[in-house]
C-alpha cells in the first residue's frame, strides 16, 4: 500500500505539547539581564527575593515560595514537606504524579499513592469519603494528602466551588490538599485571567500547597512550590536540598518569574493558548469523524483519528496518541500558537480525512 502524504505546508509550530513551545522573548531577556554580573548563590540573590515577593503579591498573602528545577520536582517537594511516614496521597488514576513521574513520588517519598478512577480527571468529595475508613487503622496506610491537578490531565477544569468542596471535605477528614498546577495559567484564563481568578480556585478555595507551573506557560525552566499555609513549608529548604531540587544559580529561575508576573504576562499567555485550542476546535469540529462534540475548556483537544489519516498527519506534524485502543489522539496548543498555525494544521486535517 502506498503511504499517504499530506501536501499542504506544515504549521510552523507543533500541536504536540505546550512543552514543545520555546521561551517568551521577554523571559529570555530577563534571563540575559540576570546574567550581567555575579550574584549570591542558592537563592540569596535579589531576583529570588523579588520573585518570592511577587508570589506573595499574586496571592495577596504572606505565602512561602521555593523554586525547583521542574514540575516533577515541585510535586515531590510539595508532598515531601507535608507527608509523614505511613501516610498516603489520594489522587486520580490520571494524575501526573501517578502515571507520568516514573514513580518519583513513591521512590523519594516512600509513600503510597491511592489513585482513584475518574472519568474526567477530577476528584470529588465522595472519593475522599471512599478512602476515609482507612484512617485510624493500624494495618492501613493513612490517607493524609489529597492531590488534585488544575487544569487536569484530561483538559478539564475544577471550578472554584469544586476545589472548595474538596478542600472542605479533606480538612474535615484531617487531610491536606496539594494542587499540581502545571497548567495554572490555562485554568486562570477560564475564570478571567487575573490574579483574582487564580486565587479563587487556589488560596481562596482552601488549597494548602501548590506546585506552581510556568514552563508550559512560557518560561525556560524552573517551577515553584508555594506554601499557601506558610507553616507547612517550615522545613522546606532542608528537604529541597535533600531531594536534589536546590539550584545554586537560582537567580535564573527567579528572574523569569519576576518578568512573568510584572505585567500580567503569565495570564495573557494562558489566554492565548486556550484561545488557539478553541479556534482549532471551531475550525475542525465539522469533521464528524473526529467526534469533537465539546469545546475545549483549556488548551487540549482529544479527537478520534482513525488510520490512515492519523499516521499521515503525525508524519506531517507530529502529535501524541492518547488512547490507542480508542484511536484517540491529543492536540495541544501553547502560549505561542497563532491563528496561522491553527489554519495550517486544520488544512492538513482536512486533507488527511479525505484519504
Ligand atoms: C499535570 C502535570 N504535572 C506536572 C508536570 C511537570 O512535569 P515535568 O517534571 O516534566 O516538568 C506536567 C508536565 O507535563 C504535567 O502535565
Amino acid at each position: 500500500m502506498t503511504k499517504q502524504v499530506i501536501s499542504a505546508p506544515a504549521p510552523t509550530r507543533l500541536f504536540t505539547s505546550d512543552n514543545a513551545a520555546g521561551v517568551h522573548p521577554d523571559v529570555v531577556a530577563a534571563i540575559v539581564r540576570a546574567n550581567e554580573s555575579h550574584a549570591l548563590a542558592y537563592g540569596l540573590d535579589k531576583y529570588t527575593k523579588q520573585a518570592k515577593d511577587a508570589f506573595s503579591k499574586l496571592f495577596d498573602a504572606d505565602v512561602r515560595t521555593e523554586f525547583v528545577f521542574g514540575g516533577t520536582g515541585a510535586n515531590v517537594l510539595a508532598l515531601a514537606c507535608i507527608l509523614k511516614p505511613a501516610e498516603a496521597v489520594v489522587c486520580t488514576s490520571w494524575s501526573h504524579i501517578a502515571v507520568d513521574e516514573t514513580g518519583a513520588p513513591e521512590r523519594i517519598l516512600g509513600a503510597k499513592l491511592i489513585d482513584l478512577p475518574s472519568l474526567d480527571g477530577k476528584l470529588r468529595p465522595q472519593d475522599l469519603h471512599s478512602v476515609s475508613h482507612l484512617r485510624g487503622h493500624v494495618h492501613h496506610v493513612q490517607p493524609a494528602v489529597v492531590s488534585i491537578t488544575q487544569s487536569t490531565e484530561l483538559g478539564t477544569v475544577y471550578s472554584p466551588s469544586e476545589v472548595r468542596e474538596i478542600c472542605d471535605t479533606a480538612h474535615e477528614l484531617g487531610m491536606l490538599v496539594h494542587m499540581d498546577g502545571a497548567r495554572l495559567s490555562n485554568a486562570a484564563a477560564v475564570y478571567g485571567a487575573t490574579p483574582e481568578a487564580l486565587r479563587s480556585f487556589t488560596i481562596d478555595a482552601g488549597v494548602d500547597v501548590l506546585s506552581f507551573g510556568a514552563m508550559k506557560a512560557g518560561i525556560m525552566f524552573g517551577e515553584a512550590v508555594v506554601f499557601l499555609k506558610p507553616h507547612l513549608g517550615n522545613r522546606a529548604e532542608y528537604i529541597q536540598k535533600q531531594i536534589t531540587q536546590l539550584n545554586s544559580k537560582m537567580r535564573f529561575i527567579s528572574a523569569q518569574y519576576v518578568e512573568l508576573f510584572r505585567d500580567g504576562l503569565f495570564f495573557r499567555l494562558g489566554e492565548q493558548a486556550n484561545a488557539m485550542a478553541l479556534a482549532l476546535f471551531e475550525r475542525t469540529k465539522h469533521h464528524k469523524a473526529l467526534q469533537l462534540d465539546r469545546a475545549p475548556q483549556v488548551n487540549s483537544l482529544y479527537p478520534i483519528l482513525a488510520q490512515p489519516a492519523r499516521s499521515a498527519l503525525q508524519d506531517w506534524s507530529f502529535f501524541w496518541d492518547w488512547d490507542v485502543a480508542a484511536q484517540q489522539v491529543r492536540w495541544m496548543t501553547a502560549w505561542d500558537t497563532t491563528l496561522a498555525d491553527v489554519e495550517a494544521f486544520a488544512v492538513g486535517v482536512d486533507q488527511a480525512l479525505k484519504m
